[in-house]
């Protein structure tokens, strides 16, 4: 298989979770509203969710892509690793990469911790029904606002969840800039303003994610 081909998995999967995530963060926003109104609607929607056929069709494509994405960079990182065993004798790394560049596996293993935690919190609970039972609200909806609320009033998951964004930021935001890459665009000036484009487009979904914890904590 070509390393081409690799790429371009990493990085039409990546794409399709960038999309996920600016989803998932206008459905998480909920959260900041006053208690009465984001109970009700934050429950409500994430039943009309589950209740769609369609949005379960995504949901597997999710998975999927999730997969995907973890297996082929992790046999790209691996590769990389092989051929560069014997390190450069003269290598100015930080002028020749990012920073971020350099840790793309290290940054997504930290990702995946995140997302293996925060399926167990959520996804486990809620959809297989795993671990504590979740109850109903007045309407009669699954009361996903109180698992977010219960979770995000223990200080070490708030702790967890905001600092493990400035990570989930970097891998975003180089992680974008080389999807564009991988799948063709080479013009100079395009790629700087994807570069661009990336940058606060990682920084939007870094800062609002790592907010919302917070500020349930202190609802
Ligand atoms: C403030 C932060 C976040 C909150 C409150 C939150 C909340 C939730 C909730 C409630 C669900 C379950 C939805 C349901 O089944 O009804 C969920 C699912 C999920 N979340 Fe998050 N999330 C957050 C951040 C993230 C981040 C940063 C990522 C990825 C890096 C992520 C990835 C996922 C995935 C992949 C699912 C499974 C999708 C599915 O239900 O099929 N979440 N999240």
């Amino acid at each position: 298989m070509s390393m081409f081909f690799r790429k371009s998995v990493v990085a039409t999967t990546g794409l399709f979770l960038c999309i996920f995530l600016i989803v998932h963060l206008s459905a998480n926003s909920l959260l900041l509203l006053p208690e009465s109104i984001a109970r009700s609607l934050y429950n409500s929607y994430s039943t009309t969710l589950r209740e769609s056929t369609l949005i379960n069709v995504v949901g597997y494509i999710l998975y999927l892509s999730i997969i995907l994405h973890v297996v082929y960079a992790a046999i790209i990182t691996y590769k990389n690793r092989k051929t560069r065993s014997v390190s450069y004798a003269v290598n100015h790394k930080s002028e020749n990469s990012s920073w971020a560049s350099q840790n793309m596996g290290f940054l997504g293993v930290l990702v995946l911790v995140f997302i293996v935690v925060h399926m167990a919190n959520f996804w486990a609970r809620i959809k297989l029904g795993i671990g504590e039972s979740v109850g109903l609200d007045t309407d009669g909806y699954v009361d996903v606002y109180q698992v977010t609320y219960d979770l995000f009033h223990n200080v070490y998951y708030v702790l967890f969840y905001s600092i493990l964004m400035i990570p989930l930021g970097f891998h975003l935001f180089h992680g974008l800039k080389s999807a564009f890459k991988s799948l063709g665009f080479y013009h100079k000036k395009g790629l700087r303003i994807l570069a661009k484009i990336s940058l606060v487009y990682a920084a939007v979904m870094a800062i609002g994610f790592g907010i919302i914890p917070l500020i349930v904590y202190f609802k």
